[in-house]
This record gives C-alpha cells, sequence and structure tokens, in this order.
C-alpha cells in the first residue's frame, strides 16, 4: 500500500463566510475572499488498506475523539464513491498551530485531507474539483486548496462553488501577526454556528452588503490599497461577530484580551501605522501589516497583557502533494 502525504495553509478570511444555503453541501450564504497563511500548515498522510475494518484517526499523534472520526470517515465516502472503492484508510495527520482556537484550523485540515485521500485512491482531481471536495468537509478549505489570495464564489450549485485564486503569494508582502491569547477548543464549533446565523435578524443585512464588500476587497488587494483594506475588513469583522453574538443562542468568541487587541490596534492605525485587525470563529487576533511593519508589531502585541504568544504568517502557497 502507498502512503500518499499532502500539505495545506489555513486561511485567514478578509470577506467572512458565516451561514450556509445548504447546510449537508456547505454552499455558502455569501462568497467570501482570503489569504493562505504561509509557515502554519497541516501535514496529512492516508493509506487505503483493505485489511482495515475502520478508517483509523491519528491527530497530533492521539487517537481522535469519535466526532472527528466520524466526519473524517464521512469525508472519506465521498472520495470512496468518486473513485469507485469501499477500502477503509490509515489516517495522520499534524498540524503546527493550535486547533479550534479561531485560527481556521479545519481549513488546512480538510484541504489537505482531500487532496492526500483523494491522490491516495487513484483519483487526479483539477484544481476546482478538489476545491469542491474539500469544501463538503469545511467551507472554509475550499479556499485554502489554490494559492495566495483565494475567492470563494456562494452557488445554488454544487458544480459551481469553490476558490479561485485571484492573484498568487508574492503579489503583495501582507503578514499576519496572530496573538494568541487562548489555545483551549472552542465550545461552540463553526459546523454548528453556521446554522445558527439566519437565527439573528442582523444576518440579512450582512448578506445584503456582502457582494459589495466583496468586490471592493479583491479591489483593494489587486490595488495593494492597504487603508482602504484595513476599514473593510474590521467592518467585515464586526458584521460577522454582531451575527454570532445575536443569534439564538448567542455565541460570543471575543475574550477581555481580544477587545484590549482590537483597541491597541484602532490606536496604532490613529497614530500613522498600517495594521488592521479581522477575528474568526475565535478570541484570538489576526492582526494584518505590510511587512516591513511586522517586527515592530509583533513586539508590541507580545507586551499586551493576556497575549500568551504572537505567531506570524505571510501569503501562502496552494494545498499540495510532497514526498
Ligand atoms: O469552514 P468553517 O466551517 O470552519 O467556517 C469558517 C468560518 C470563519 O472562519 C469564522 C469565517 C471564514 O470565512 O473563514
Amino acid at each position: 500500500m502507498t502512503i500518499t502525504t499532502a500539505v495545506s495553509h489555513p486561511n485567514i478570511a478578509f470577506i467572512k463566510y458565516w451561514g450556509n444555503r445548504n447546510d449537508e453541501l456547505r454552499l455558502p450564504a455569501s462568497s467570501s475572499l482570503s489569504m493562505n497563511l504561509a509557515g502554519l500548515q497541516t501535514r496529512t498522510a492516508v493509506e487505503f488498506d483493505s485489511s482495515l475494518r475502520n478508517d483509523t484517526l491519528l491527530i497530533n499523534r492521539d487517537t481522535a475523539s469519535q466526532d472527528q472520526q466520524r466526519r473524517v470517515s464521512d469525508f472519506l465516502d465521498l472520495v470512496r464513491q468518486l473513485a469507485s472503492i469501499k477500502t477503509k484508510a490509515r489516517i495522520t495527520t499534524e498540524s503546527n498551530f493550535p486547533s479550534g482556537a479561531g485560527i481556521a484550523s479545519s481549513s488546512s485540515a480538510f484541504a489537505a485531507l482531500a487532496l492526500a485521500a483523494s491522490t491516495a485512491a487513484g483519483l487526479s482531481l483539477d484544481e476546482q474539483s478538489l476545491s469542491r471536495l474539500a469544501r463538503r468537509g469545511s467551507g472554509s478549505a475550499a479556499r485554502s486548496v489554490p494559492s495566495g489570495f483565494v475567492v470563494w464564489q456562494t452557488s445554488d450549485k454544487d458544480g459551481d462553488s469553490f476558490g479561485v485564486s485571484i492573484a498568487p503569494p508574492e503579489h503583495w508582502a501582507l503578514v499576519d501577526c496572530i496573538a494568541i491569547v487562548s489555545e483551549r477548543e472552542k465550545a461552540i464549533g463553526s459546523t454548528e454556528g453556521h446554522k445558527l446565523a439566519a437565527t439573528s435578524t442582523l444576518q440579512a443585512a450582512r448578506l445584503a452588503g456582502a457582494p459589495h464588500r466583496l468586490e471592493l476587497c479583491t479591489k483593494t488587494i489587486l490595488d495593494r490599497d492597504f487603508s482602504t483594506l484595513a476599514d473593510l475588513i474590521e467592518l467585515d469583522c464586526h458584521l460577522m461577530h454582531a451575527v454570532m453574538m445575536t443569534s439564538h443562542p448567542p455565541l460570543h468568541y471575543w475574550m477581555p484580551a481580544s477587545l484590549a487587541i482590537m483597541e491597541a490596534v484602532r490606536g496604532w492605525r490613529r497614530d500613522g501605522l498600517s495594521v488592521c485587525y479581522t477575528l474568526d470563529a475565535g478570541p484570538n487576533v489576526h492582526v494584518l501589516c505590510p511587512a516591513g511593519e511586522a517586527d515592530h508589531l509583533c513586539a508590541r502585541l507580545e507586551g499586551i497583557p493576556g497575549v500568551i504568544r504572537v505567531l506570524r504568517a505571510g501569503p501562502g502557497g496552494p494545498a499540495r502533494i510532497i514526498d
């Protein structure tokens, strides 16, 4: 049996995905845009083995929980269906960053798994088909398949919703300084969170403006216009968290240290620094800046009480097979 290994980077959304039109197919309520994060990565090895009675899954050298096993086996069923096989698989996966804490670990996890499993099953999927497959594991994984800065289009049709790169990593040397304030897994994961989005009366207003924000964000990236990007991605982040906080039940992901960082970043921007923030479904704060400001910014972030450590990532490449 051959072992196939793939690596993939997580991504940080500048224009967020929150809520689905179709939960089973993970067709998003609106289109989103993100940057892959170089340096942070998930590495996943898959081996189909006819002697196995069940799929087995090791995450960071530990046996996975039943929920994790079920989610991965359900995903592998899609791959088996595509490849017309029934064989079970042995999966080992490792990430070099905290999972379930708002660093979109499921994005790199399912992008790497989609590539390693489909290749190990003998399939040779093109980028669009691979992105569509990864999407079925976790929506944001659709954006970790292509390279650099990526738009994931919404659609009512499974065949039309996949990630497309709008610029390669070298297009713009942005740095994401991720201020870690908690390494704990969040209590409510995004799969459940997406189902709650429609219970907030603010979701309709958020969705109404989403196409315009996506268009503007695409332009700011192509123009490398940091100051427009800064206001836009903070607005988009606040809109998503307003929906989370007003859903039933409400979801509150921010911690006191998250707010302290957000406040500090807005102050530094008023003082003339090119810096802005965004948060996914967790308390850790992604602080973005041009590469030239990253050393200085990371040092400032490390000085804020409650910051455990700061990870740093520039724009990353696509999901890929390694030896
Ligand atoms: O792909 P999921 O189901 O983990 O959802 C990701 C949702 C956010 O990270 C909060 C936003 C986004 O667009 O990545």
